[in-house]
């Protein structure tokens, strides 16, 4: 059991930084998707977004007047690769250098993402994650980061959330590259775990000195299933839905093979060796939990998403991205996750929710439904921790407003209210509500 949980908060390169074509940036696979009419629900691109490239310095001290223990960003490949393999650009690394010396000096603990979504538009052009050359070209990739910044970075996340990149990005075509095609998703799936395998050892081998062992894992989206009803199909629904979700990425991680039930589905290409390298052993498991799912047998054979039902004392309410504020779905999550696949830490690399939120004119953001949703599922974290789910550490998603994906600029997730037009920054009531939990004085709110 980790001796304690720290807390922080995360981002992701392509929804704060903005500064796309400065630096020596490559074009990534979300400014071509974004640059496509019809994608981005407001016609936006991630530039400027939080325009954190050049705020950096203000960002970080941010973040220490909050008290965040740790912060959790990841590192764009066309910043460092261009052109996705070869040739290193030097100054997307040093922003990533002077990045984690200004953590360090503030006493913030970096976690660092390889890979939350932005590849290098020339990998894409080659096939992107559809083609097994993206396994080597991903390792190659790993050692650049990490030969550089191993010395001072331990805590590595080589995935974001893998089911997203292969369903949304492949499937239904909602994210990028834009590709609806369901017979290319376990290729997809394979290859983005195969990469992850790859990664692993990179990493152990390239963190050191003063940074301590290297502390490496991935970060799924994860939810607990429950069925709409107790009808036999719909339990049945949920245990595929849940083999569909869930253990199609642990079982793979954890024992080495896809789920049996799941693969009568999924037809895989597997060779020689490689389940094995798939489960390498990590230090942790990086989980985004935001709801539940709720499922009742639709034609086909097919699991289908409805709303839970009101009654019996429950009111469902939502967030303004329609999901169901569902607390308990964590506790539950991570007691299964200890049960069956015993990873030996749990980081919560993401847990938020998005509301319409305003300045009001004495210049406050009250937002009072996100501090109770981060209330409510910390206190799940520490319920859950107290019952023994390893958890070692939680991040709010997210620190700030960004440019959320297909969303474009109209889901503010943050704990930071950022004005997209003058880029002011300004702490919703929920940051300063996690400031004072953090610093222990909030500890025993109920
Ligand atoms: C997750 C992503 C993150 C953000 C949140 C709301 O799926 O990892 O970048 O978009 O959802």
């Amino acid at each position: 059991m980790p001796s304690e949980i720290i807390w922080g908060a995360a981002t992701s390169a392509y929804q704060i930084e903005g500064a796309t074509n400065e630096g020596g940036r490559g074009e990534s696979i979300w400014d071509r998707f974004a640059a496509t009419p019809g994608k981005i629900e407001d016609g936006s691109s991630g530039d400027p977004a939080d325009d954190h490239y050049h705020r950096t310095r203000d960002d970080v001290a941010l973040m220490r007047d909050l008290g965040l223990q740790a912060y959790r960003f990841s590192i764009a490949w066309p910043r460092v690769q261009p052109e996705g393999r070869g040739q290193v650009n030097r100054v997307g690394l040093d922003f990533y250098d002077r990045l984690v010396d200004r953590l360090l000096e503030n006493g913030i603990q970096p976690f660092a993402t390889l890979y939350h979504w932005d590849l290098p538009q020339a990998l894409q052009d080659h096939g992107g994650w559809a083609n097994r050359d993206i396994v080597e070209r991903f390792a190659e990739y790993a050692d650049i980061v990490t030969t550089r910044l191993g010395d001072r970075v331990q805590n590595w996340i080589t995935h974001n959330e893998p089911w997203v990149v292969a369903h949304l990005g492949h499937v239904t075509g909602e994210h990028a590259p834009g590709i609806a095609n369901p017979n290319i998703y376990t290729t997809v799936v394979h290859n983005l775990l195969l990469s992850h395998g790859a990664a692993v050892p990179v990493v152990r081998a390239n963190v050191r000195g003063d940074a301590g062992p290297a502390q490496v894992g991935i970060t799924l989206n994860l939810y607990p299933v429950d069925p709409a009803s107790p009808h036999d199909e719909d339990e049945r629904a949920a245990i595929i839905q849940d083999g569909l979700q869930n253990r199609w990425y642990l079982d793979p991680l954890y024992k080495g093979r896809y789920p049996a039930d799941i693969m009568e589905r999924l037809p895989v290409e597997i060779d020689t060796g490689e389940m094995e390298r798939i489960a390498v052993k990590t230090d942790f498991l990086g989980v985004n939990y935001y709801s539940r799912a709720v499922v009742t047998m639709g034609p086909n054979d097919t699991p289908r998403s409805v709303k839970p039902v009101a009654g019996e004392g429950y009111t469902p309410d939502y967030t303004s991205m329609n999901w169901e504020v569902y607390p308990k779905g964590l506790y539950d999550l991570l007691m299964r996750l200890a049960r069956d696949y015993n990873p030996p830490r749990i980081y919560i690399t993401e847990n938020g929710a998005a509301y319409d939120d305003v300045v009001g004119r004495d210049g406050r953001v009250e937002d009072t439904r996100r501090t109770a949703y981060v209330q409510a599922h910390t206190e799940e974290v520490r319920r859950a921790r107290a019952d023994g789910a390893p958890v070692a550490g939680y991040f709010a998603w997210s620190l700030f407003d960004n440019w959320e994906w297909a969303h474009g600029y109209t889901q503010r997730f943050g704990l930071v209210h950022v004005d997209y037009k003058t880029q002011k920054r300004t702490l919703k009531d929920s940051a300063r509500w996690y400031a004072r939990f953090i610093s222990g004085e909030g500890q025993d709110e109920r």
